[in-house]
């Protein structure tokens, strides 16, 4: 028994002993996974990587160049094949010359003609029963092709302003928009002179398109004199 009286401690002092091994152990045991473990969450904003930000923008380019060309207008029936014109394709109203016309003629000329096509009094000369409109076709489309400057004798009066050019060094309509406001001002206001066809006026943008000078009224009457 008198043996024993020791053995209680020596059994303390080797678990007190282990328990440090242990914890020793633990450590070296668990340290690769602590280092392993993920950095520590910050406040601050990280910006978008490159890479991303390129694919982006790459889709929305994609996007883009997709509905613009098969989005067919946004139409309800595009995809439809039983809709009017079948099969997808898309039915537009034809819409004559002259009322094509009417619309540009509200878009460019009003501010200066007038919606009745009267002009204003010493400034713009009227448009109806013009012996401009009404006369010669390709005088008249060298006006709206190249503009026009310079004294002009129009109903009896003389006017002396700018005339803006339409064609491509000037507003940049295209020969069919020419050739419907020449038409639609030919067969309003009680005027009536044949129409100018778009072929015509395809013709007269190929030999005048490239001048960048306005007409002045003498020279057109030097190649086309008033009948
Ligand atoms: C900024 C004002 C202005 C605009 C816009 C304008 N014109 Fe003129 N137009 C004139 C002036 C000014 C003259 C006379 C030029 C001159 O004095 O040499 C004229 C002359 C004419 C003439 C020959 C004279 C006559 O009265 O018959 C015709 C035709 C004509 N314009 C048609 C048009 C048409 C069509 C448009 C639209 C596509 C148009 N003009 C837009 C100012 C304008």
């Amino acid at each position: 028994m008198s043996e024993d009286k020791t053995s209680p401690d020596r059994n303390r002092e080797s678990n007190i002993d282990s328990a440090a091994m242990q914890d020793a152990d633990m450590q070296s045991i668990h340290s690769p996974q602590l280092k392993r473990e993920r950095k520590e969450p910050h406040e601050r904003q990280s910006p978008i990587p490159i890479s991303l930000l390129t694919l982006i923008s790459l889709l929305a380019f994609w996007g883009g160049y997709y509905f613009s060309n098969y989005s067919q207008d946004f139409r309800w029936d595009a995809y439809d094949p039983y809709a009017k014109g079948g099969l997808g394709e898309v039915v537009v109203e034809e819409k004559t010359l002259a009322e094509i016309g009417a619309r540009v003629f509200r878009g460019q000329c009003v501010a200066c003609h007038q919606n009745s096509g009267l002009g204003v009094a010493g400034a713009f000369p009227p448009l109806v029963n013009s012996e401009w409109v009404l006369g010669d076709e390709e005088r008249l489309a060298r006006i709206l092709i190249n503009g026009l400057n310079g004294e002009i004798a129009v109903l009896g009066d003389t006017y002396n302003g700018n005339m803006p050019a339409f064609g491509p060094h000037g507003l940049n309509l295209k020969p069919k928009q020419i050739a419907a406001v020449l038409t639609y001002i030919r067969q309003t206001w009680g005027n009536n002179a044949p129409e100018v066809t778009v072929e015509a006026l395809e013709g007269y943008h190929a030999a005048y398109g490239s001048r960048t000078e306005p007409w002045t009224a003498e020279e057109l009457l030097a190649d086309f004199p008033m009948k």
